[in-house]
C-alpha cells in the first residue's frame, strides 16, 4: 500500500499500517517534508520502543517495511493508496488526477478528508466507485477508530474491503455517508469552537476552560488544548465546510480562532497556539485571565448556605456540601458568616437567591457529577475577594476550582450541553444512531462515555431545562433543545436501553 503526504496524520497512519505488518511506500513530493515525516515516524517509533511497546528487533522491522518516495509514480503497484495532504479540494483533485493514471485500474483510492465532500475528490477518477473515505482520528497509532466514508458513488465492496482492513490493523471501522464532518469532527468541532467564544469572551480562562473539560466532564483533554493537538488551522478549515453545508451559529468560526490561524499560532506544530509549546515565550496577550479573583485575606472560618435550586440540586446537595465543609473544619451557620455560598443548579440563576444585604460577599457553587471540580460561580454583585474565600474553600475541599460568570450552565454545563444537543440532533436527523455517535466519540476522542450515555447518566429532563436556560438567556437558536431531546424529556425515555432519561 501506499501513503500520500507525510504530515503528523500521514506519519501516524504510515506507522499504524507498518507496526500492523503491512508494507508501506510513504510518499511526499516535498523532500524536506519528507525527511521530517520519516523523522517523525522514528521518533514515535523510538519513544513505543523507550516505553517498552516494541523491542529494538520489532522496530527495525516495523522500519524496514516503510519505504520512502518522493514521486506519486512510487504508488502505481500498490493496491490501497491512502492520501493525506492538505485539506484544499484543488490539492486533492490534483493528487488523485494523478493518481488515477499512475495507479493500477483496480486499486482502491482513498482519502484521508476530515471534512471534503469523497464525491467531488472522486468525481475526477475513471473508476470512482473504488474512491472511498478512511478518517483516522489524531493521533492517529493511539485512537481506535476509524470512520470508513462509503460516498454516494463508492462501490459496496470498496467498502467492504476498508472495513476489512480497519479491523484487521486493530482498529472499529464506523461506517459513515459523506455528509460534512461524517460523525466525529460534526460533533467535535462545534464544541471546540464554542469554548474558543468562551475565551474569547472572558467568559473563562483557558486554564479553566480545560480543567473543567477534564476535571468536570472526565475528557482526555480540554478543548483548547485539543484544538492546539489538532491544528487550529485545519479545525479552522473544518468549520468553514460544516459552516457551509450546516450553517447556524455553532458552526460559524469563532473570530479568536480566525485571528490565531492568521497569525500563524495554529498549535502544536507552529510550536504555539492557545498554549505555548516553545521554552522562552511569554504568555500571548490574548489569553489573560479576565476573572482574578486577588483577595489575600487568610482561608474563612464560617459559610452560610443556601439552596440555589429551583429544580435540582435541592436540600440533599446542600447538606452533602456541609458535611464537607464541616469537616474541613470550616462552620457552617445561619447567622454572622465570612462568605454566603448558594449551592447552585447549573438551570437557575445564582444571583436571585443572594441575600440583599450580602450580595457582595455571596457567590455560587456548584460540583458537578464527578465531585471533583468546584464552579465558584461570580454574579454581577459579587466582590473579588468573595470569589477568592470561595476558591480558597474549595481547594480545601479538595477539589479543583474554576471560576465562571453566572450564567446558565455555569462552565461545565456550558460547554457540555448544547455539545449533547447537537448529539441528539444528529441522532433526530437520522444520519446516526445513538449507537454509532457514542462509538465515534469514545473510540475517536477518547470520551470515557459517549455523549448520549453522558445524556442518559445526566437525565434527558436536566439537559433540556439547561438548555432551554440558555436558550432563553442568549436567545441563540444553537441552543433551543432538539426536538428529539424534548421528546425524551416528556417522556422519561433514555437513548440507549438502561439509561434512565430523567
Ligand atoms: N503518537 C503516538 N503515540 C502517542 C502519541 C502520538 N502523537 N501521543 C500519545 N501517544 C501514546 C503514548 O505513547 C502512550 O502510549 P502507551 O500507553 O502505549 O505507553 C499513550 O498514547 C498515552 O499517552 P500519554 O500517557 O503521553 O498521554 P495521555 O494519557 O494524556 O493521552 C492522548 C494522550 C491519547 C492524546 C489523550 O489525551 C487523548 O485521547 N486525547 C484526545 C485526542 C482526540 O480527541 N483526538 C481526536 C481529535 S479529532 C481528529 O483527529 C480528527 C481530525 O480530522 C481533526
Amino acid at each position: 500500500m501506499a501513503v500520500i503526504g507525510l504530515g503528523t496524520m500521514g506519519a501516524g497512519i504510515v506507522e499504524v499500517f507498518a507496526r500492523a505488518g503491512l508494507a508501506v511506500t510513504a510518499i511526499e513530493v516535498d523532500r524536506a517534508a519528507l525527511a521530517r515525516g520519516m523523522a517523525a515516524l522514528d521518533a514515535s517509533l523510538s519513544k513505543a520502543e523507550a516505553r517498552g511497546r516494541l523491542t529494538a528487533g520489532e522496530r527495525d522491522q516495523v522500519l524496514g517495511r516503510v519505504t520512502a518516495a518522493a514521486d506519486l509514480a512510487a504508488a502505481a503497484s500498490a493496491g490501497l493508496v491512502v492520501e493525506v495532504v492538505p485539506e484544499r479540494m484543488d490539492i486533492k483533485r490534483q493528487v488523485f488526477a494523478e493518481l488515477d493514471r499512475a495507479c493500477r485500474p483496480e486499486a482502491v483510492l482513498v482519502t484521508n478528508t476530515s471534512s471534503l465532500p469523497v464525491t467531488a475528490i472522486a468525481a475526477g477518477t475513471r473508476h470512482p466507485g473504488r474512491v472511498a473515505g478512511m478518517h483516522f482520528f489524531n493521533p492517529a497509532p493511539v485512537m481506535r477508530m476509524v470512520e470508513v466514508v462509503a460516498a454516494v458513488q463508492t462501490d459496496p465492496a470498496t467498502t467492504e474491503t476498508l472495513t476489512g482492513l480497519v479491523r484487521s490493523i486493530g482498529k472499529t471501522p464506523v461506517v459513515v455517508t459523506d455528509r460534512a464532518g461524517f460523525v466525529a469532527n460534526a460533533l467535535l468541532l462545534p464544541y471546540l469552537n464554542h469554548a474558543v467564544s468562551l475565551l474569547a469572551a472572558g467568559y473563562a480562562t483557558r486554564e479553566d476552560i480545560d480543567m473543567a473539560a477534564r476535571v468536570g466532564l472526565g475528557l482526555p483533554m480540554g478543548p483548547l488544548a485539543l484544538l492546539d493537538l489538532i491544528g487550529l488551522d485545519t479545525s479552522l478549515a473544518i468549520l468553514e465546510v460544516l459552516d457551509g453545508e450546516f450553517g447556524g451559529a455553532r458552526f460559524a468560526p469563532a473570530p479568536l480562532l480566525r485571528r490565531m490561524t492568521e497569525a500563524g499560532r495554529i498549535g502544536r506544530k507552529s510550536g504555539r497556539g492557545f498554549y505555548d509549546y516553545g521554552q522562552d515565550s511569554p504568555p500571548p496577550a490574548v489569553l489573560t485571565p479576565t476573572i482574578q479573583p486577588n483577595d489575600s485575606r487568610p482561608i474563612l472560618s464560617s459559610v452560610t448556605l443556601i439552596d440555589g435550586a429551583a429544580d435540582h440540586a435541592g436540600p440533599a446537595a446542600v447538606a452533602t456540601l456541609a458535611e464537607m465543609i464541616g469537616a474541613a473544619g470550616v462552620s457552617v451557620t445561619a447567622g454572622e458568616s465570612d462568605l454566603v455560598v448558594v449551592v447552585a443548579s447549573p438551570g437557575a440563576a445564582v444571583l436571585p437567591a443572594a441575600p440583599a444585604d450580602r450580595a457582595a460577599d455571596t457567590v455560587g457553587m456548584h460540583v458537578p457529577g464527578g465531585g471533583r471540580l468546584a464552579e465558584v460561580i461570580s454574579t454581577v454583585a459579587s466582590s473579588a475577594g468573595a470569589a477568592a474565600r470561595a476558591a480558597a474553600l474549595g481547594r480545601r475541599l479538595g477539589l479543583e476550582v474554576v471560576h465562571c460568570p453566572d450564567r446558565p450552565g455555569f462552565l461545565a454545563g456550558a460547554l457540555l450541553y448544547p455539545h449533547l444537543n447537537d448529539a441528539v440532533r444528529m441522532v433526530q436527523d437520522g444520519y446516526a444512531s445513538a449507537a454509532d455517535v457514542d462509538a465515534a466519540m469514545t473510540l475517536g476522542c477518547g470520551y470515557p462515555r459517549g455523549p448520549l450515555a453522558m445524556l442518559d447518566d445526566i437525565g434527558a429532563g436536566r439537559v433540556h431545562a439547561v438548555l432551554a436556560s440558555m436558550h432563553a438567556r442568549y436567545g441563540d437558536p444553537a441552543f433551543a433543545p432538539a426536538a428529539l431531546l424534548a421528546d425524551h424529556a416528556t417522556a422519561g425515555l433514555a437513548f440507549h436501553s438502561g439509561g434512565s432519561g430523567q
